[in-house]
């Protein structure tokens, strides 16, 4: 159990400003802030420094490149991110140590330790398994499993064999699934019968079934997670155990190419179809390895969580590669933090004497609102760092977080960063501080951001602008979307050029270069913590043949930060009724996941267009949020909103 530690608490002329005591100085790996000025006179040669911390096979000719759209990092060496996760440790003599803990949903259900010695030898024996059923290097695999640890195991094998895994969330619709697999060309599957969630069985492979039709994927390995009695398609099919059982134990390693992919994750742009983020390989692991170690003080014997699930990238990175390639012990926890009852959370947390959390804004607000008597009833105090990730953090909740979940001890790392970033890029590191509730902090020593205006130039102290990052690019950033790199170049470099990163992202930094995040510029969402374009709910409503025309917009919510509001128009001779409103949740969960539903669906005449057709979410926007509604000259039916204006009020 770690001392307490007690936090400086307040900036004599400011408001909540926290930094950290010597003790916590002391323990975190860097405490001097001149790393920032060091790093950055130099930003190539720091991340190389750090590079040598990880195995190479190779060492690479060139550290960094730079050509427009296309650069590159360890240009020549040869690495590979399952060798870094488990061989490094076990060949150091640390295979005894714990790499997974897993804790099953149902209570009475015994929590699993995984060793590095046995998930080496699991992941040795599962890419042989891949290996066999015809996987190469390029090759992409599926991933549609829940939170159990073969998704850590299947995720491992593919690095270990350098075939690019497509992991997609266990919560996602057949149709998700089928769209990813189709856009990266898998050809092998692996997934499981079910999971437990809410104390349910709920049967993934039924979905898998549905969601592999259509696809060129050949094979299907089905871990056995319920009572293995799902459907099993003959000569497609083959369950994990049994192919495990002959499996042979050695696999060696693939020496990948610095900049060969590692994998591919599909997330939500501004359109209604999600791009493949792809990330490399020695960038990738170098940031991913450095940024969990410095910003989530990682050291030897700790036991850490984070809560997000593997289908997002924070648990590709924090959950799976960045945190074994620490050999610290990571904990995944299968289920409901609501079940058996709302003080599971904490009682992971006292069971496993876990020494940090990373968790999402979204689930502390949730945590708030079921009552402080959950987290009281538990001893947290082997809890010494908090970590949010995934949205801005309120203030109510920040403080809540730091009082009764750190007991005031813990810093709280906000990591400010996205699925094309890899790994965290914005957050004020524990030994150095300052900890400022809503406000992310600096960019990672060897990163440099800043805000700027709409046409590229850097905003004034206090100024609402958008967040870039600057070239030389960190090592993890992507290098394409996969099958779009058109989209890319638009996307990421269509703003400010080649040299400067568009993130999306509202900012505004103060006098010390902190960054407050202060959302998405674009229309995606941060439903729940789950990233959401408005144009993917749109598409899936337009799918129900009762629809004629809808716009979706998001809105402020009190637990989930935002939620999606749909305006709907049926077609002719359609009536609005509850009936409806249930179908159309039917047809979001379908097309994409109950993670999509709309909050409210209000049924409308007419939404209002531009003379050019367009409509203009901009004021719908603004009506569900009761703002100013603005300028409507411009519009081609402006009665229209007078109409929307009731509808709102009454919900349609
Ligand atoms: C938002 C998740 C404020 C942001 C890692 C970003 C945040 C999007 C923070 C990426 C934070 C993430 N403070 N906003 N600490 N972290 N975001 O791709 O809008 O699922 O663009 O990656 O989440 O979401 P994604």
């Amino acid at each position: 159990m770690s001392e307490p530690i007690k936090w400086v608490k307040k900036d004599p002329s400011r408001e909540n400003v926290y930094w950290p005591n010597d003790a916590m100085k002391k323990r975190a790996w860097i405490s001097d802030p001149a790393i920032y000025e060091k790093a950055l006179a130099d930003p190539v040669a720091f991340w190389a420094k750090h590079a040598e911390e990880l195995h190479w096979f190779k060492k690479w000719d060139k550290p960094y490149e730079f050509a427009p759209h296309a650069f590159k990092w360890f240009v020549g060496g040869k690495t590979n991110l399952s060798y870094n996760s488990l061989d490094r440790h076990v060949k150091a003599g640390h295979g005894d140590r714990v790499a997974l803990i897993w804790e099953p949903e149902p209570a009475a259900e015994k929590a699993q330790k995984i060793t590095y010695n046995e998930l080496l030898r699991r992941v040795s024996k599962f890419a042989n398994v891949l290996k066999s059923l015809g996987v190469r290097k390029g090759d992409r695999v599926g991933i549609y499993l829940p939170m159990i640890p073969e998704a850590v195991v299947a995720m491992q094998a593919c690095a270990r064999i350098g075939a690019p895994h497509s992991v997609v969330f266990s919560a996602f619709s057949p149709e998700s699934l089928r769209d990813r697999m189709v856009d990266a060309g898998a050809k092998v599957l692996i997934t499981a019968d079910g999971y437990w969630r809410r104390g349910k069985g709920i049967e993934l492979k039924k979905s898998a079934d549905v969601g592999v039709d259509g696809t060129k994927i050949e094979k299907v390995i089905v871990v056995r997670r319920l009572d293995g009695t799902c459907p099993m398609k003959a000569g497609r099919d083959v369950w994990y155990h049994d192919v495990m059982a002959t499996a042979k134990e050695e696999c060696a390693p693939e020496p990948m190419e610095s900049e060969d992919i590692s994998f591919i994750l599909y997330t939500s742009g501004s359109t209604a179809k999600p791009k493949g983020i792809f990330h490399t390989t020695g960038g990738y692991a170098v940031q991913s390895y450095l940024t969990a170690k410095w910003n989530f003080d990682l050291h030897e014997g700790d036991i850490y969580w984070c809560t997000a699930d593997v289908g997002w990238v924070t648990g590709h990175t924090y959950i799976n590669y960045g945190t074994l390639m620490n050999g610290v012990t990571s904990v995944i926890y299968e289920g409901s933090p609501d079940t058996p009852d709302f003080g599971r959370m904490w009682a992971i947390i006292e069971k496993h004497k876990i020494t940090q959390l990373y968790t999402a804004p979204t689930a502390i607000r949730m945590f708030v609102k079921w009552g402080n008597e959950w987290p009281e009833k538990h001893d947290l105090s082997s809890l010494r760092l908090l970590g949010t990730v995934g949205e801005p953090i309120n203030l109510d909740a920040w403080l809540w977080y730091f009082d009764k979940i750190g007991g005031g001890r813990c810093p709280i790392i906000d990591t400010w960063w996205q699925t094309e970033t890899g790994a965290n890029m914005v957050n004020n590191l524990p030994g150095i501080g300052p900890f400022i509730p809503t406000v992310a902090g600096r960019a990672f020593p060897g990163i440099q951001g800043d805000v700027l205006d709409a046409g590229g130039t850097p905003v004034a102290v206090g100024e609402g602008g958008y967040l870039s990052i600057y070239e030389p690019f960190p090592p993890a950033l992507t290098r394409g979307i996969w099958g779009d790199m058109e989209r890319f170049k638009a996307q990421y470099f269509g703003d400010y050029g080649p040299k400067r990163y568009y993130t999306s992202d509202g900012a505004r930094k103060d006098d010390m270069g902190n960054f407050r995040i202060t959302g998405r510029v674009d229309d995606v969402m941060n439903v729940a913590g789950h990233r959401l374009a408005t144009a993917e709910v749109e598409s899936a409503l337009a799918q129900n043949e009762k629809v004629s025309e809808v716009a979706v917009v998001s809105k402020p919510h009190d637990l989930k930060g935002e939620v999606p509001v749909a305006f709907v128009l049926l077609k002719a001779g359609m009536a609005p009724s509850d009936e409806t409103r249930k179908e159309l949740i039917k047809t979001v969960d379908q097309v994409i996941g109950p993670t999509a539903r709309p909050e409210e669906i209000i049924f409308v005449e007419d939404v209002p267009k531009t003379r050019s057709g367009k409509i203009m979410r901009r004021i719908l926007k603004a009506l569900v949020r009761g703002e100013p509604i603005g300028d409507t000259t411009t519009l081609m039916n402006p009665d229209s909103v007078n109409a929307l204006k009731k509808a709102v009020e009454h919900k349609g």
